[in-house]
């Protein structure tokens, strides 16, 4: 089975592999992290890891069986008032399964549970309707419009769920 755990220091070369692996595939549906990211993904991971060391975000990965990345959920930006933001991205050879449906609603739950979070807001574009429907069928409901330039130049919507309400999860 696959286990969520949190991002430390010796997950670097597998979430490596899943970036490389599949930056063509994230590509077509959100933004390019740009050659630096890759040329400098040692610093990067550091830099994350500093911050979620700080309190200040809660990072995910999905980890198969052999050890390699299947996806990534992150928490970022929390607030004094127990907001913060999500964004999470799945292999593409595990695409369709469910498996990021399943986890942004454990996610939820940890945000809950472990983090002391109150509510959760994710923005997407018109255009990624696999992520809409993960929004939706976890909880999330939508907000408003999003600012373009936080979500790679396209228009696009902010979801948000309250997570100290009854779950709201729809079984579809
Ligand atoms: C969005 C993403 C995380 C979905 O992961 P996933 O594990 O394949 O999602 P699920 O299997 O839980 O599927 C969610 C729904 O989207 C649907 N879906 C999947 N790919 C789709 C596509 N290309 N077009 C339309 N619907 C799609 C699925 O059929 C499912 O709907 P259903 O339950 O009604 O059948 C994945 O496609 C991804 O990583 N994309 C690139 C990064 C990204 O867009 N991140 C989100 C940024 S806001």
């Amino acid at each position: 089975m696959p286990e969520l755990q949190r991002l430390d220091a010796g997950h670097a070369p597998a979430v490596l592999a899943f970036e490389l692996a599949n930056r063509a595939y994230f590509a077509a549906s959100i933004s390019d992290r740009g050659d630096e990211f890759y040329d400098r993904f040692t610093e990067r991971h550091d830099a994350l890891l500093a911050e979620q060391e700080a309190g200040i975000g809660a990072f995910y990965v999905l980890v198969a069986e052999d050890g390699s990345v299947l996806g990534r959920f992150n928490l970022y930006r929390f607030t004094e008032e127990g907001t913060a933001e999500l964004g999470y991205r799945v292999a593409q050879h595990a695409a369709g399964r469910g498996v990021a449906t399943e986890t942004v609603r454990e996610l939820c739950r940890l945000a809950a549970a472990r983090h002391g979070l109150r509510t959760l807001k994710a923005a997407t574009t018109h255009e990624n309707v696999a992520s809409q429907k993960v929004l939706a069928k976890a909880g999330f409901i939508p907000v408003g419009p999003a600012d373009p330039a936080h979500i790679g130049g396209k228009p696009g919507t902010w979801y948000q769920r309250d997570l100290t309400a009854a779950p709201g999860i729809s079984a579809t």
